[in-house]
């Protein structure tokens, strides 16, 4: 028999985790939220009876608990419930921050629980799930040995993998998150925006840039990070660079720095290539140092 489940936070993350261990056979004890709206809804989705404001209404018959609340409720939301005799001896309270330790769950402690952290490393953007984001994905995952056999069977469960992350490296493997899911957003509006500037707009950017966006990542899986590198740094094509910035200097110009910067990050990449000499490279550096 699988563990009862209790989700505290039903937003994106809170939601999609609900959906899918109930589609995997898993029993949810409830579910609660900052708002009685949202619970409800997750209630509805996951046709579970109960929902409520006060998590610990749901979470005392649950082996284990979800605090998907935003990362700075997290504590305080866990130490209510405490203080509310709202953990089951035993049961394993779990968060999913990417930085946070599982140590700020200490105060459940205090009620015999295990505690751990389990990141998922996807983007949640939406609270509608159609396809499973977990699927394939992995989850970082440290704290109490207890907690840790509890997290890698749910993983199973969703169609994804565990790796052990240690706490103090948490910070890092996050910032390495946030730069390949958030600023790879901050990236392609810069590409939005640019080729709005040549003409192109609505929705023939993305139709456009598309294919552009999916040969790259293909090409990433396939040969890795240095051989995908194309375009004019990889080639030592000065003239083109250069052109690039008077152009973006005249029509958007506070795109200019982050431009240079991405150019010059570039040049140890196709150094590393092997496809742009030093002399192309020193000039190239000069360039876009500005
Ligand atoms: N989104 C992602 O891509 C992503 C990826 C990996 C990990 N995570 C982690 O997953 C966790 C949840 O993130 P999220 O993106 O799902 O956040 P979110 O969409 O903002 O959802 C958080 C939910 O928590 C509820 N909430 C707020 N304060 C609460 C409280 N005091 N008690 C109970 N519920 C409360 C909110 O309330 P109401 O709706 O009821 O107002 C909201 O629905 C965070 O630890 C985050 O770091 C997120």
């Amino acid at each position: 028999m699988k563990p009862v489940i209790a989700i505290v936070g039903c937003g994106r993350v809170g939601t999609a985790l609900a959906k899918f261990l109930s589609e995997a056979g898993y029993r949810l004890s409830g579910l609660a939220s900052k708002s009685l709206s949202s619970a409800k809804r997750v209630a509805d989705l996951t046709e579970t009876g109960r929902f409520t404001e006060m998590p610990w209404e749901i979470t005392k018959e649950a082996d284990i608990v979800f605090l998907t609340t935003p990362d700075s409720k997290i504590s305080d939301t866990c130490s209510s419930v405490a203080f509310n005799d709202g953990f089951k001896k035993d049961s394993v309270v779990l968060h999913c921050s990417g930085v946070l330790p599982s140590t700020i769950l200490s105060s459940a402690k205090s009620c015999s629980t295990f505690i751990g952290s389990m990141h998922p490393m996807q983007s949640f953007a939406l609270n509608e799930v159609n396809g499973s984001p977990f699927n394939g994905i992995i989850f970082a995952v440290e704290g109490d040995a207890q907690a840790l056999h509890r997290a890698a069977n749910i993983a199973v469960d969703l169609g994804a993998n565990c790796i052990p992350i240690n706490t103090e490296d948490k910070t890092l493997y996050h910032a390495a998150a946030v730069i390949a899911s958030n600023y790879l957003v901050t990236l392609l509006s810069l590409a939005f925006r640019l080729i709005e500037h040549a003409g192109i707009s609505g929705s023939d950017t993305w139709k456009v840039l598309k294919p552009l966006i999916e040969g790259t990542l293909s090409n990433i899986e396939k040969a890795g990070i240095t051989e995908a590198l194309t375009g004019p740094v990889a080639r030592g094509d000065i003239e083109t660079v250069k052109r690039h910035i008077e152009a973006i200097g005249e029509k958007s110009p506070e795109l200019l720095d982050l431009y240079n910067t991405l150019g010059f990050y570039t040049i140890s990449i196709a150094e590393a290539k092997g496809t742009l000499s030093e002399k192309y490279a020193n000039i190239l550096k000069k360039i876009t140092k500005g």
